[in-house]
Protein backbone atom coordinates (compact mmCIF):
# COMPACT_ATOMS: atom_id res chain seq x y z
CA UNK A 1 0.00 0.00 0.00
CA UNK A 2 1.67 3.52 -0.80
CA UNK A 3 0.71 6.23 0.78
CA UNK A 4 1.30 10.15 -0.37
CA UNK A 5 1.08 13.06 1.61
CA UNK A 6 0.03 15.65 -1.00
CA UNK A 7 2.45 18.77 -0.84
CA UNK A 8 0.51 21.61 1.10
CA UNK A 9 -2.74 19.19 1.48
CA UNK A 10 -4.50 15.75 2.07
CA UNK A 11 -2.74 12.06 2.96
CA UNK A 12 -4.05 10.27 -0.91
CA UNK A 13 -4.56 6.45 -0.38
CA UNK A 14 -5.32 4.70 -3.50
CA UNK A 15 -7.55 1.61 -2.89
CA UNK A 16 -9.91 -1.22 -4.86
CA UNK A 17 -12.28 -0.86 -2.59
CA UNK A 18 -12.79 1.18 0.68
CA UNK A 19 -16.27 2.58 2.54
CA UNK A 20 -16.72 4.59 5.80
CA UNK A 21 -18.57 3.85 8.63
CA UNK A 22 -19.83 7.39 10.69
CA UNK A 23 -22.03 6.25 13.92
CA UNK A 24 -24.54 3.16 12.62
CA UNK A 25 -24.23 4.37 9.20
CA UNK A 26 -21.72 2.99 6.86
CA UNK A 27 -21.40 4.00 3.42
CA UNK A 28 -19.33 2.67 0.09
CA UNK A 29 -17.19 5.00 -1.69
CA UNK A 30 -16.62 5.22 -5.16
CA UNK A 31 -13.47 6.63 -5.61
CA UNK A 32 -9.97 5.23 -6.22
CA UNK A 33 -8.08 7.60 -4.54
CA UNK A 34 -9.63 8.59 -0.79
CA UNK A 35 -7.85 12.01 0.49
CA UNK A 36 -7.56 12.16 4.23
CA UNK A 37 -8.01 15.96 5.92
CA UNK A 38 -4.14 16.55 7.28
CA UNK A 39 -5.05 20.10 8.32
CA UNK A 40 -7.66 19.57 10.85
CA UNK A 41 -10.22 22.12 9.38
CA UNK A 42 -12.09 19.72 6.67
CA UNK A 43 -16.24 19.66 7.55
CA UNK A 44 -16.04 16.39 6.26
CA UNK A 45 -13.62 14.26 8.22
CA UNK A 46 -11.69 12.05 7.76
CA UNK A 47 -11.94 13.39 4.38
CA UNK A 48 -10.34 16.36 2.91
CA UNK A 49 -12.74 18.77 1.59
CA UNK A 50 -10.32 21.49 0.23
CA UNK A 51 -10.05 23.56 3.68
CA UNK A 52 -6.63 23.44 4.01
CA UNK A 53 -6.52 26.05 0.87
CA UNK A 54 -8.44 28.43 2.80
CA UNK A 55 -6.80 27.83 5.83
CA UNK A 56 -2.81 28.07 4.41
CA UNK A 57 -1.97 24.71 5.77
CA UNK A 58 1.53 23.93 4.52
CA UNK A 59 3.27 20.93 4.57
CA UNK A 60 5.74 18.54 3.04
CA UNK A 61 5.18 16.48 0.20
CA UNK A 62 5.92 12.66 1.05
CA UNK A 63 5.51 9.15 -0.02
CA UNK A 64 4.82 6.11 2.67
CA UNK A 65 4.98 2.50 1.12
CA UNK A 66 3.71 -0.39 3.67
CA UNK A 67 3.96 -3.79 2.65
S1 LIG B 1 -6.18 18.51 4.26
FE1 LIG B 1 -7.73 19.20 3.00
S2 LIG B 1 -9.24 19.95 4.33
FE2 LIG B 1 -7.66 19.24 5.64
Amino acid sequence: MKIKAAENGPYLIEVQEASVKRGDKEEKLAQKTIALCRCGHSANKPFCDGAHKKHGFTGEQAELDIS
